[in-house]
């Protein structure tokens, strides 16, 4: 049990286990009748997160609040702690927030006690229930994590999904992990991925493909890059993944750029566990949601 969900990182490799076991298990059919109401603060766009968080909370027997960020007080001014605290006042102690703003989750988790958070992402930071969803759709097709290769393709650089991904991964003892892409989607730190610019070679023997999005709205004005050179060096297909070891998939977290990162054949492939990731996504936020303490 935890007061709130911020990121992978706080959490233990047994909480980890933990929470993939409660998404299984709720997958399976596990019920729960909870009372109480989840506030959705979404700062920035959102489909799958927010509406698979609403649905995690109406079967888990919660109410979902969802707040219309254009239409709330913040086009008056009012700071998002204060939007907190007011919604607290009504009663609310369930807040899912997804923000620009790196760590003011985190922030907010410390000055505001007696309320819980659950991060749906914050700025390029981290996406945890992302990476719960993403560990679970693999564990359903890795039989074990310390003999897989997972190789991560595209713009790592602005992705919150790939910080979280290699956290959990590494708390998973995952055998191989690899980041593939040219020099400017690259971090600076790639804290425990090897890099491997060549998607040839990084695919060779890989288990599972997490291709990404390119985050144009991330860029900075500064930014050049030309899409046509990515796309014929990086994009994600049949012919490059069979690259890959025979039996490897492919994830992307979504929204997909269709022909530009994936393709839309290998998309909506059968060596494509894109919708299974939505679906256990519900399942993820489930296990969450049940897991803070009440
Ligand atoms: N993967 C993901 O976070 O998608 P949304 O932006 O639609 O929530």
């Amino acid at each position: 049990m935890m007061r709130s969900f911020l990121d992978i990182a706080s959490l233990s490799h047994d909480d980890l286990i933990s929470l993939l076991d409660l998404t299984h298990q709720f997958k399976q059919g596990k019920s729960l009748s909870m009372t109480g109401q989840v506030a959705s603060l979404f700062y920035e766009n959102s489909t799958r997160t927010r509406v698979s968080f609403e649905l995690a909370a109406i079967k888990l027997g919660l109410t979902p609040i969802l707040i219309d960020i254009e239409h709330s007080s913040e086009a008056k001014g009012e700071t998002v702690k204060d939007t907190i605290q007011t919604l607290h006042a009504m009663g609310i102690d369930s807040f899912v927030m997804r923000h620009k703003s790196e760590g003011l989750i985190h922030d907010l988790n410390e000055k505001l006690e007696g309320v819980r958070f659950v991060n749906a992402g914050d700025g390029k930071h981290s996406h945890p229930t992302q990476t719960l969803l993403d560990l679970y759709t693999m564990q359903q097709q890795l039989s074990d994590f310390s003999q897989a290769k997972v190789v991560v393709v595209g713009d790592i650089v602005h992705s919150r999904v790939a910080n979280s991904l290699v956290c959990g991964l590494v708390k998973l003892g995952v055998g191989e992990l690899v980041f593939c892409a040219p020099d400017y989607f690259l971090p600076e730190k790639v804290n425990g991925a090897m890099i491997e610019p060549d998607l040839k070679i990084a695919l060779k023997d890989a288990d599972v493909v997490m291709g990404l999005r390119v985050q144009k709205e991330r860029f900075s004005p500064t930014f050049d890059a030309s899409l046509d050179e990515y796309i014929c060096s990086y994009q994600l297909s049949s012919d490059t993944l069979s690259y890959a070891k025979p039996d490897a998939v492919v994830m992307h977290p979504g929204p997909m750029n269709r022909e530009v990162e994936i393709t839309s054949e290998l998309a909506d492939s059968q060596r494509s566990l894109i919708w299974q990731q939505v679906k256990n996504g519900v399942y993820a936020r489930m296990a969450v949601l049940s897991s803070l303490t009440r």
